[in-house]
């Protein structure tokens, strides 16, 4: 007899893996996204929902790179400054995350801030993928290996919320 289907099942493939650029290319895509969404919302209500969701999305990406992706990218890049620089950037962004969450969605200057932010994460989000993510591909790097570790210390932190 054959076992051609019990061999089958057996093949069936494991989740794509994402490597690291596409990992954090992803999240910085769902993080635009969310954010021209909010540009579309009127009520309060709604905004204040997006603005948790992304929030939560930025400290965990920003997370997974400072503690993962950063360090080993720093150690390869001969421009010493490049992850320094994000990393400042990312203190910006978290400031301003922090001024955002402390307030309601009652008028001009909440949509204010949200611009701001917006504008600070797309000006970060273009240095990363014009400067760093290029430099980062030529480099002796292992990116699946990277990404691997990446989305389990994501999936981790998501769990717990942070
Ligand atoms: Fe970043
Ligand atoms: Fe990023």
């Amino acid at each position: 007899m054959t076992t051609a289907t019990h061999t089958i099942s057996l093949r069936k493939a494991p989740a794509a893996a994402k490597d690291a650029i596409a990992l954090l290319r992803a999240d910085h895509e769902a993080v635009n996204g969310m954010f021209a969404e909010y540009e579309k919302t009127r009520s309060d209500a709604r905004k204040k929902g997006l603005v948790a969701d992304n929030c939560t999305e930025l400290r965990v990406h920003a997370q997974i790179e400072e503690e993962i992706f950063y360090p080993d990218v720093n150690a390869v890049l001969k421009d010493k400054l490049l992850v320094p620089e994000a990393t400042v950037e990312h203190g910006g962004v978290k400031d301003l995350i922090a001024q955002i969450e402390g307030i309601e969605p009652d008028g001009e200057m909440y949509d204010a801030k949200v611009r701001v932010l917006s504008e600070y994460v797309k000006h970060h989000v273009k240095e990363e993928q014009n400067e760093m993510f290029p430099k980062v591909k030529e480099s002796s790097l292992d990116l699946v290996e990277l990404g691997a570790r990446m989305a389990a210390r994501k999936a981790e932190l998501l769990a717990g919320n942070i």
